[in-house]
């Protein structure tokens, strides 16, 4: 592609964002690239440079966690400018360039609740933080790193005038550890991510079907023999606990019971419902091994273990899962019917809620709050268990009509592979709520959940960001912060901003396509993923059926959501479709055009060097008919000739075959290619 087509391109892709998108340019000053955008901002005239000789003072109430915070900071910043700046706090309040004042440490383990406000004044003298507590401070340093601009008199800060406080108390990432164990360093850099985007809960989910991941000392038959050696000392444990601390992150364990509870069996057949032995689950999916609720020895060793994690987990909040038991075992079980008949237990989700009850007797024992999976909702559940809401927003807002605080997750499976804007809509309190006021305050936030099927520790990352960043955006940001082209355009900033915390959402994808292309030149794969997607869904369980031992190094794992080609693609489609007139876009549209028929000619030919690359032989014949399919409309509409209907018959049915899936990828841009096709039969 030549250089001057390039630049065409990207001239044209000015005057088009610039012509059609007059409120999104408003935006983008208003908001430039802060994420989550704050509660309110005020811009003001000036700069305040970085130089060299940038400085931070801390007065008030400074503690190490914060002196250890300000230095990461600098260290990101240090980064970006190249500068290398000294390497203490000045002692000179008012003559450093950054000054942070904090009233008090707040909680050194932070709680649901904890004072997250600050208020950040930037000058062309100074940029002052102010808050209440150091993990207020913690939140306006990450939005302080988020405002630095630079230009050709270089790095600068603008003049603004921010007070800033969430809107939701809970604001999670789920990261289950148990499917696919998640090494030290996997946490640690998620952490990282976290809380620069103040998200402040780490759900952990530790056992599985698949795995039992934490040590337990007094029971330590569980993780020896659930876990194949993958699971966290007590050590490593509180290692990721102080880790998250020490960025203002709580973080709250899951066991989950009395279903996904096969790892649990392993060593304890004799509190399963049904005979063992019972081995590692190795598929993905929902099992029957449940723990025996009628039977004593089950809660004899639950009230161990739980005794061992209150101590070890300080967070308030205990997560006992409770979702997706489906009660075979139960009802195969004639002495747990005539448990249930004895007790007056009138079905299967009675029996959960008694199960549930002598658990809270235990979690409370040892100063825990309950929390749950929403069937947990169930008649005779003590209000003071908090439900977490995954199989639809009725759960929460019923709950939080009948007394109980909620957390919502349906919306933010990022685990399905929907785009950004997806989940962005999705709000824990939408506008159109009929709850009370009162009730209102009982839906604490959400969480976006992890679920680790489909992920390894190199592809991870790549599946939780960008994505969270926006998702995290709803959580703290006021509710009408919704334009989603303006989130897009800033998700692509923060995102390149992860990669400096040693995030591998990005460059992972180059790694695993080396790797797929047998060190092949990888320019066409790259082509290709930009605008092919995993299925959606839970789809990729049945069009690609692999199990836990499975290796996550195919396409489909290099692939990632909101493809970035097919945005841009469908962007430029959507910005000419209103007057079906694609004469101005001809040049973009034929750079794309050439680029899909080229790399698909290549690909075609490096397959044959690169045998795990053998699935996409499909796949980069639809990219190279997708080139050629374009390429002919483009010259339609170049020689203002109209299109016979029997041409379109045909390219569109093409592309129906085009749309199926292959190798578990779809091809993001077909819609707009149908609409392409459909425009070259002329505007009338
Ligand atoms: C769940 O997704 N089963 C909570």
């Amino acid at each position: 592609m030549s250089k001057f087509l390039i630049n065409i391109f990207f001239v044209l892709t000015l005057i088009f964002a610039a012509a059609l998108m007059i409120s999104a340019q408003d935006l983008q000053t208003a908001r430039r690239n802060l994420m989550p955008v704050p509660a309110s901002v005020k811009w003001n005239n000036g700069r305040l440079p970085v130089t060299k000789n940038f400085t931070v003072a801390a007065t008030g109430k400074t503690d190490e966690r914060l002196k250890n915070y300000i230095f990461r900071v600098m260290r990101r910043l240090e980064g970006r400018t190249i500068f290398e700046f000294g390497r203490d706090l000045s002692s000179d309040a008012a003559g450093a360039v950054l000054l942070i004042e904090t009233q008090s440490t707040g909680n050194a383990i932070p709680q649901l609740g904890d004072d997250e406000s600050y208020n950040l004044e930037i000058t062309d003298r100074q940029a002052k933080i102010t808050a209440p507590t150091t993990v207020g401070a913690m939140r306006g340093l990450e939005t302080f790193l988020q405002l630095l601009e630079g230009d050709k008199n270089g790095f600068y800060f603008p003049a603004v005038s921010i007070q800033d406080k969430p809107r939701f108390v809970w604001r999670g990432l789920m990261i289950d550890s148990a499917r696919h164990f998640q090494p030290m360093e996997v946490l640690r850099r998620n952490l990282d991510a976290m809380a620069a985007v103040k998200l402040n809960v780490l759900h952990w989910h530790l056992t599985e079907d698949q795995g039992f991941r934490v040590e337990s000392k007094k029971l330590p038959e569980l993780h020896r023999m659930g876990s194949d050696g993958n699971f966290y000392t007590q050590e490593q444990i509180r290692e990721i606990i102080d880790y998250a601390a020490a960025r203002g992150i709580r973080v709250m364990p899951e066991f989950d019971m009395p279903g996904h509870a096969t790892a649990w069996v392993v060593s304890h057949p004799e509190i399963a419902s049904a005979p063992g032995p019972y081995k590692i689950e190795r598929q993905p999916g929902v099992f029957d091994p449940t723990l025996d609720p009628t039977n004593e020895a089950t809660y004899k060793l639950l009230e161990v273990f739980f005794r061992e994690m209150a101590a070890l987990f300080p967070d308030k909040y205990m997560h006992i899962g409770g979702d997706e038991n489906e009660g075979k075992q139960w009802n195969a079980n004639p002495k747990i019917q005539a448990f249930m008949k004895a007790n007056d237990i009138k079905d299967n989700h009675a029996l959960q809620t008694y199960f549930n009850k002598r658990l809270l007797k235990f979690l409370e024992k040892n100063g825990k709050i309950m929390m749950g999976w929403d069937e947990i909702f169930q008649p005779d559940l003590p209000k003071n268990v908090v439900i977490h809401s995954w199989r639809g927003q009725k759960a929460l807002a019923d709950a939080a009509k009948q007394g109980y605080t909620g957390v919502l997750s349906n919306g933010y499976y990022i685990d399905l592979a929907f785009p950004a804007a997806q989940h962005y809509v999705v709000d824990p309190l939408p506008v159109d709520t009929t709850l009370t006021a009162e009730e209102q305050k009982r839906v604490l936030g959400g969480e976006a959940t992890m679920w680790s099927e489909w992920v390894s520790p190199e592809t991870i990352d790549s599946r939780i960001w960008p994505r969270t960043a926006a998702i995290a955006e709803r959580f703290w940001s006021p509710q009408n912060v919704n334009n989603i082209d303006d989130m897009y355009r800033r998700l692509d900033v923060v995102s390149a901003q992860f990669e400096e915390l040693g995030l591998t959402h990005r460059k992972n994808q180059a790694m695993l396509l080396r790797r797929l292309a047998n060190n092949q030149d990888i320019s066409a794969l790259q082509t290709l993923v930009s605008v092919i997607e995993p299925v959606k869904e839970y789809r990729r369980f049945q069009v690609r059926p692999q199990t836990m031992l499975s290796p996550l190094t195919g396409l489909i794992d290099a692939s990632q959501p909101d493809a970035k080609g097919a945005l841009e693609f469908n962007k430029l489609i959507r910005t000419y479709a209103k007057d079906k007139d694609f004469q101005n876009a001809l040049i973009p549209l034929s750079i794309f055009f050439a680029d899909w028929k080229n790399s698909g000619a290549i690909l075609k030919k490096q397959i044959e060097k690169a045998p795990a690359l053998a699935e996409a032989n499909q796949l980069a014949a639809d990219l190279e008919s997708l080139g050629e399919i374009g390429s002919e409309a483009a010259d339609l509409f170049r020689s203002g000739k109209k299109s016979s209907a029997d041409w379109r018959e045909a390219k569109l049915k093409t592309l129906a075959e085009i749309a199926k899936q292959k190798a578990g990828l779809e091809f993001q841009v077909v819609e707009s290619m149908k609409i392409l096709i459909d425009a070259t039969a002329g505007s009338n």
